[in-house]
């Protein structure tokens, strides 16, 4: 059996850092190389940095680590995105293209790269989104992810790259914070809610986005990476699809366990991205293709998510009190 040593872009990020966690537990933590532009000041265990437009410096990881898997996670997400559009354009692009370019020389064995709902556009049927469908974007982050999965595609049909991905939905997790998504609402109103705070949301009460919970979107991508080759169809990005909610549903479930939790909107720039996305999404694919069912649901998302976080956050006060 031959020993796979998986190097990760982006490790620090919100999915990167629980991705991290699975993929030590499952490879052992010296065959897992996390990378990223900036270190935090409590990782433990391996770390290297890394710029994805310094394709030399993936060259030389690869050989040095002897990798054989490649998680991409690396870029720049929608809100963010549009504050500066070119630059980042340049890391979703150029890193992707390098990662790809790399893997391809260096015979890696398999490589993810993640997609999103933002390949999605007004002009997108928005209820039920097929597998196979418009997709005209409206931010620099959707657009590089659409080109993004035809490179991926591109990849695999003429040099045999036996690269993966899947279209996430809004991510949610007690583990990590997101940034600079149009999503991020969903995690940051559980982190008010348990602090006894109230939140101000920067979407309207009834904009409606496909979400997933955290532990079924690693479990699925390590599902879809084990899955052997011959049942993935679909070398752009496959649709994915476990819940769909709005702010003011996700405000009356918290308030099923926090009951004087208050919430009002203040919709931003972000409103209008939210606007250009689909509400829900056909993932009959995946299932098909690689047995893709999640678990969660809003209900018992939001159930674990509260006690995880009271959890973290009764830690953080003990340590405080401790220092
Ligand atoms: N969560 C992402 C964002 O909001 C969507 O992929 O940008």
């Amino acid at each position: 059996m031959t020993k796979d040593t998986i190097l990760i872009t982006g490790a620090n990020g919100q999915i990167g850092s629980v991705l991290t966690e699975a993929l030590r537990q499952r490879f052992g933590e010296d065959n897992v190389i996390p990378t990223d532009i900036r270190k935090l000041d409590h990782h433990v265990g391996h770390f290297e940095f890394l710029n994805v437009l310094e394709a030399d410096h993936i060259a030389e990881l690869i050989d040095r680590h002897q990798v054989t898997q490649i998680y991409h996670l690396a870029a720049i997400l929608s809100a963010k995105g549009e504050q500066a559009p070119l630059p980042t354009w340049d890391i979703n692009m150029k890193g992707l293209l390098n990662i790809l370019e790399v893997a391809r020389e260096k015979k890696i064995a398999k490589v993810f790269n993640p997609s999103s709902i933002a390949v999605f556009g007004t002009t997108t049927p928005r209820v039920n989104t097929p597998q196979f469908t418009v997709m005209e974007p409206t931010t620099v982050y959707g657009i590089s992810k659409v080109a993004g999965e035809l490179w991926c595609q591109y990849f695999h049909t003429r040099y045999g790259l036996d690269v993966r991905s899947v279209r996430y939905p809004g991510i949610i997790g007690y583990q990590s914070l997101p940034g600079g998504g149009t999503t991020d609402y969903a995690v940051d109103i559980y982190h008010k809610a348990i602090l006894g705070q109230p939140y101000e949301c920067f979407l309207k009460e009834d904009t409606r986005l496909p979400m997933l919970y955290m532990d079924d979107a690693i479990r699925g991508t390590l599902e879809l990476m084990d899955a052997p080759a011959d049942r993935i169809s679909i070398r752009t990005s496959y649709n994915l699809s476990a819940m769909s909610f709005t702010p003011a549903e996700i405000s009356l479930e918290i308030r099923k366990h926090i009951p004087d939790f208050k919430v009002s909107y203040q919709p931003d720039f972000r409103q209008a991205i939210a606007d250009s996305w689909t509400q829900s999404i056909d993932d009959s694919h995946a299932r098909r293709d690689w047995g893709w069912v999640p678990k969660y649901d809003l209900v018992s998302m939001t159930e674990d998510m509260l006690v995880h976080l009271a959890e973290q956050y009764a830690v953080e006060k003990v340590e405080k009190l401790k220092s």
